[in-house]
C-alpha cells in the first residue's frame, strides 16, 4: 500500500473531539496508529525537562511511513501542541531519520479563516521539507479531506 504504516498525531486537547472525527473520516477503513499529544509531556524549544517525551513521539514518527498531523484552530492558528511539535522537530539536531516519510496535515474548526489556514500550512511546509519528508496534502474542510484521502492512497 502506498501509505504504508500510518501514524495519526492528534494535536487537540480532546481525545474524542472534532479533530479525531476528521481523522476517522480521512482514515476510514485504513489501519493506523494514533497518538494524542495531550498524553505527552513536551517542553517548548528552550525548555529542558528530564522527563521530556518528545523523543518518544519522534520515534513513533520514525517507525511510520505516513504521518498525519491533525489540529483544531485555537486563537486563529494551529493548537500549541501542534506548533510545539513542529518547533521541536525543527530544532532537533538534524539527521535523516525522517527522510522519505509522507506527511499530511489538516486543521479544522467550524470555518477556519483563509489566513489561519495559509499560515498553518506555511508552518508545516517550513518544517517538513528540510527533514526530507514530503507534504502530500493539506485539508481544512471536508472537500479537501476527500482529496487528501486520495493523495494518501495514491502511489505518488
Ligand atoms: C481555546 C479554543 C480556541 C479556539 N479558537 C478558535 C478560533 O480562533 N477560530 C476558530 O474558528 N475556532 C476556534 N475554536 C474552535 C475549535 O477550533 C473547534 O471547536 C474545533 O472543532 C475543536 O476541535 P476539537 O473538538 O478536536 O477540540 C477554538 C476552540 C478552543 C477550545
Amino acid at each position: 500500500m502506498a501509505h504504508g504504516r500510518i501514524l495519526f498525531i492528534n494535536a487537540s486537547q480532546k481525545r474524542d473531539g472534532n479533530t479525531v472525527e476528521y481523522a476517522q473520516a480521512l482514515l476510514d477503513g485504513l489501519d493506523f496508529e494514533r497518538i494524542d499529544l495531550v498524553d505527552y509531556r513536551m517542553g517548548f524549544f528552550g525548555q529542558d525537562f528530564a522527563d521530556d517525551q518528545f523523543e518518544e513521539v519522534f520515534q513513533k514518527m520514525v517507525e511510520s511511513d505516513t504521518i498525519v498531523l491533525g489540529s483544531p484552530v485555537y486563537s486563529e492558528t494551529m493548537s500549541a501542541a501542534a506548533r510545539l511539535l513542529l518547533e521541536r522537530l525543527e530544532t532537533r539536531p538534524q539527521d535523516d531519520a525522517l527522510a522519505g516519510r509522507r506527511f499530511a496535515f489538516f486543521i479544522q474548526s467550524y470555518g477556519p479563516k483563509p489566513l489561519t489556514v495559509e499560515s498553518a500550512v506555511a508552518s508545516v511546509e517550513n518544517v517538513v521539507a528540510p527533514l526530507g519528508m514530503r507534504l502530500i496534502g493539506t485539508a481544512s474542510d471536508m472537500v479537501e479531506l476527500a482529496e487528501l484521502r486520495e493523495a494518501l492512497e495514491s502511489a505518488d
